[in-house]
C-alpha cells in the first residue's frame, strides 16, 4: 500500500510490483499490428493452450474483449441473452448496441448466475421474420454485481448444451475466471470447454496494469482481430504489457486465495454489527454491504483513508486484491466498525 490509503474500490486499482515492472522493462518487443511482437505472441500462445482453445487475442480491456466476442459471433439485429446485472449490459457504454448492433434480452439469475432453464426459455429460435433471432448467450464468471458468485461447472456445461443444441454461441466474460477457479478448485479449461469464447482480464486480480485476452477457435479470433483493428485496439510494441500479463500468470494466480480469505475475514468481522447487512454471499474477493446511507458511509471512510465503492443509495462494494495486505484488512474492518457506530 502506498500513501497509507486502503483502496477497496476495485481490484483494478493494483499497481505493478517491482518484479512485474522489471519483467516489463526486459520485454522483447516488436510491432504487434504486424504480428511481430514476440512477447504478445508468447502470451497468446500460452493462454490459448492454458484455456484449451486454438487461438487467443490480447486486447486493451475486458470491455473490448466482450465487445469483440459479441461482434464476432452475431450479426446486427440478432439478440444476445445475458443476466440483467452483466457487465456488458450495464457498464460498457452501450457498445453492444452501438458497435455490435445487437438486441439484448436480460434475465434475472441468482446473484448474476443464469440457469440453463432460464436461458432456454429466453431463446428466440424460429425463422418467422417478425423476430430477432438469439445467436449468442453471455455468462459472467465470477459475477461482478452478484458479489463475486461462481458458476458451477455443471451449470456452464448445461448452458453450453442448451446453446449448442440450438446452434447458438456461448461467451464467458471471465474477467475474474481465476477467482472462480481458486474458489471452486477448478481449472479454467473446465469452464472453457463448454464455451465458444472465453475472455479474462490481467488488470484485475492478476495485478497487471493493462490488458485482457479473448480466446476461442481460430476463425472467430481472426474475425475478432479484424474488429480489434477497426476499433483502434491494435497496439504496436504491446510486448511491454504482455510481459506484465505473463508475469502475472507466473506469480499472481496462486495468491488469489489470499484475497478470498481476506474478504471472508472482513465479512466475518462485520457480521452482526447493527446497520450493516450483506445482500449476497461473498465466495471470492468481492463483498457487498448494505448500510443506511452509502454515500455518507463512503465519505466517512475516505476521511480515514479507506476507499470503498458506492453501489447504490444503500449499497457499498469492497474488493480485495494484491495491494491489500493484512494491515489494510484490519484498517478496513476498524474503519467500517467506526462508521457503523455513527449510523
Ligand atoms: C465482469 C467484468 N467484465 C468486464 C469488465 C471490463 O473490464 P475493463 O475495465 O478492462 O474494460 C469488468 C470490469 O470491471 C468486469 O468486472
Amino acid at each position: 500500500m502506498s500513501s497509507g490509503i486502503v483502496d477497496l474500490r476495485s481490484d483494478t486499482v493494483t499497481r505493478p510490483t517491482p518484479g512485474m515492472r522489471e519483467a516489463m522493462a526486459r520485454a522483447e518487443v516488436g510491432d504487434d499490428v504486424l504480428g511481430e511482437d514476440p512477447s504478445v505472441n508468447a502470451l497468446q500462445e500460452r493462454v490459448a493452450a492454458m484455456v484449451g482453445k486454438n487461438a487467443a487475442l490480447f486486447v486493451p480491456s475486458g470491455t473490448m474483449a466482450n465487445l469483440l466476442a459479441a461482434v464476432s459471433q452475431t450479426r446486427p439485429g440478432d439478440t444476445l441473452v445475458l443476466d440483467e446485472s452483466a457487465h456488458p449490459f450495464n457498464f460498457e457504454s452501450g457498445g453492444l448496441g452501438m458497435v455490435a448492433g445487437v438486441m439484448t434480452k436480460t434475465l434475472r439469475g441468482m446473484y448474476g448466475v443464469l440457469s440453463p432453464e432460464l436461458v432456454e426459455q429466453a431463446l428466440v429460435l424460429h425463422t418467422d421474420h417478425h423476430y430477432s433471432s438469439t445467436t449468442l448467450v453471455s455468462i459472467e464468471n465470477t459475477t461482478n454485481r452478484g458479489g463475486g458468485a461462481v458458476y458451477p461447472v455443471e451449470t456452464v456445461a448445461a448452458i453450453g448444451r442448451v446453446a449448442h443444441t440450438h446452434a447458438l454461441r456461448l461467451h464467458c466474460d471471465g474477467a475474474r475466471i481465476f477467482n472462480a477457479c481458486a474458489a471452486a478448485g477448478t481449472h479454467v479449461r473446465d469452464y472453457a470447454r463448454h464455451c465458444d469464447t472465453l475472455s479474462f482480464c490481467f488488470s484485475k486480480g492478476l495485478g497487471a496494469p493493462v490488458g485482457s485476452i479473448l480466446t476461442g477457435d481460430a476463425e472467430t479470433i481472426d474475425r475478432a482481430h479484424r474488429y480489434r483493428k477497426m476499433l483502434g485496439g491494435g497496439m504496436r510494441q504491446a510486448g511491454i504489457l504482455a510481459a506484465a500479463a505473463l508475469y502475472a500468470l507466473d506469480h499472481h494466480l496462486e495468491r488469489l486465495r489470499e484475497d478470498h480469505e481476506r474478504a471472508k475475514r472482513f465479512r466475518e468481522a462485520l457480521e452482526g454489527i447493527p446497520g450493516i447487512t450483506f445482500p449476497f454471499p461473498s465466495p471470492t474477493n468481492i463483498v457487498f454491504l448494505d448500510v443506511p446511507d452509502a454515500p455518507r458511509c463512503v465519505a466517512e471512510l475516505k476521511e480515514c483513508g479507506i476507499l470503498a465503492g458506492p453501489a447504490g443509495p444503500n449499497r457499498i462494494r469492497v474488493v480485495f486484491h494484491l495491494d491489500i495486505d493484512d494491515d489494510g484488512l484490519e484498517r478496513a474492518i476498524a474503519g467500517f466498525r467506526g462508521t457503523a457506530a455513527r449510523f
